[in-house]
């Protein structure tokens, strides 16, 4: 069975469909004449043909981050321009989290934005990248500096396309679900320790109650103004601290964040915040999904000046974000370095 989900934004709202083999069905779902289908050339070649819509154009960039550049909007624009694509036209997004964010970067700005439809194909982009309006590119000196926040038309996951996925992608992804169970849902931690296989019909119903508990955080708080989507940073400020500090390359996101998340959960541990059981069953499902649980070469110092040069650090404060149970977390700018330092030298950096 297919899973709906609306997501709330007033006159924007839209639906999220998590289903298996659906992707046949997307052209009953396209308004208007016009379709663009941006993609990478190994997704095009494994689910292009996949996509039956007659008369849509496509335009191919090539894959990696360092593609999800204003040099490829340009390039999409351009092609767009060129075939004379309209205001009411659609552009799909096919592909994973590069892909997403460029596709929807050129929705929002082609014409001051077109519809959007994104078909996200990686785990990661299932639960994350695709959901909740944030699109961008990268500029040299700041990944996801040029950006808008800009909502797509529809949101479509077919889960079948995680079966070409290499296991590292499929790692990536699964730790944004660990955090999404951290943050609000202890049934996914429990879904996560009973089955050491999921099989494709749990996979799909992981994946919608994530994508689901990303559009509740985000349509309160579209545009990051009240802090509440700052729970969906959890794990991420050590986590960004660590990406920086190994010039994005000796870790992957979430590795990185893998690690951030125990971080975290140790510094709740050490403020009386969180059972130590908690932090104990958290490791165990890092470890056991194959995720890093701890870092080399890093000193705790060289980490907690990292995290108090991240973006969203104000007036010297890092705001964290600690586990006070499994499913529940609290925004904390009062913890002490000296508590991080404790914490980051007796469990995180080996
Ligand atoms: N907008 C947001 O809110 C948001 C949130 C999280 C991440 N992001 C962005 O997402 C990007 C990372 O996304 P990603 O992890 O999906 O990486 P990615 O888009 O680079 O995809 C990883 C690789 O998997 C391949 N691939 C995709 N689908 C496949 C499939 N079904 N089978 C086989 N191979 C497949 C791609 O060709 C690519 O080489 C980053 O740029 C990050 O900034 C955005
Ligand atoms: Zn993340």
């Amino acid at each position: 069975m297919d899973r709906k989900i609306r997501v709330n934004f007033g006159e924007r709202s839209y639906d999220i469909v998590v289903g298996r083999n659906i992707l046949g069905k997307l052209a009953s779902y396209i308004k208007g004449k016009q379709v663009v289908i941006v993609s990478d050339p190994l997704v095009n070649k494994l689910y292009g043909s996949k996509i039956n819509i007659p008369g849509a154009k496509k335009i191919i960039i090539p894959r990696g981050e360092k593609n999800k550049s204003l040099r490829s909007a340009e390039k999409i624009w351009n092609k767009l321009a060129s075939w004379k694509i309209s205001r009411d036209a659609t552009i799909i997004a096919l592909g994973g989290g590069v892909i997403c964010d460029l596709a929807a970067f050129v929705a929002a700005t082609y014409m001051r934005g077109i519809n959007l439809i994104h078909v996200p194909t990686t785990l990661l982009a299932q639960v994350d990248a695709s959901i909740g309006g944030k699109t961008g590119v990268d500029h040299p000196k700041c990944k996801n500096m040029i950006g808008t926040f800009y909502q797509p038309k529809l949101v479509y996951i077919d889960t079948e396309t995680l079966k070409t996925l290499p296991k590292k992608e499929i790692k990536n992804g699964m730790a944004e679900i660990i955090k999404y169970g951290v943050i609000r849902d202890h049934h996914i931690i429990e879904l996560l320790e009973n089955n050491s296989k999921l099989p494709q019909s749990l996979l799909q119903e992981l994946i919608a109650d994530c994508a689901s508990i990303k559009a509740a955080v985000v349509s309160r708080d579209e545009r990051e103004l009240k802090g509440e989507r700052m729970v969906l940073n959890f794990g991420h400020t050590v986590g960004h601290a660590i990406e920086s500090l190994t010039g994005y390359k000796g870790f992957s996101h979430g590795e990185a964040v893998a690690v951030g998340m125990i971080a975290a959960a140790v510094i709740a541990v050490k403020a009386r915040m969180l059972d130590p059981d908690d932090l104990e069953r958290l490791w165990n499902i890092i470890a056991k999904t194959g995720l890093p649980t701890y870092v080399k070469k890093l000193s705790p110092q060289k980490i907690l000046n990292a995290m108090l040069l991240d973006k969203k650090v104000r007036a010297g404060k890092i705001n964290l974000v600690l586990p006070e149970r499994i499913g529940s977390v609290v925004l904390r700018d009062d913890i002490k370095p000296k508590i991080i330092l404790e914490a980051l030298g007796e469990f995180i950096c080996k």
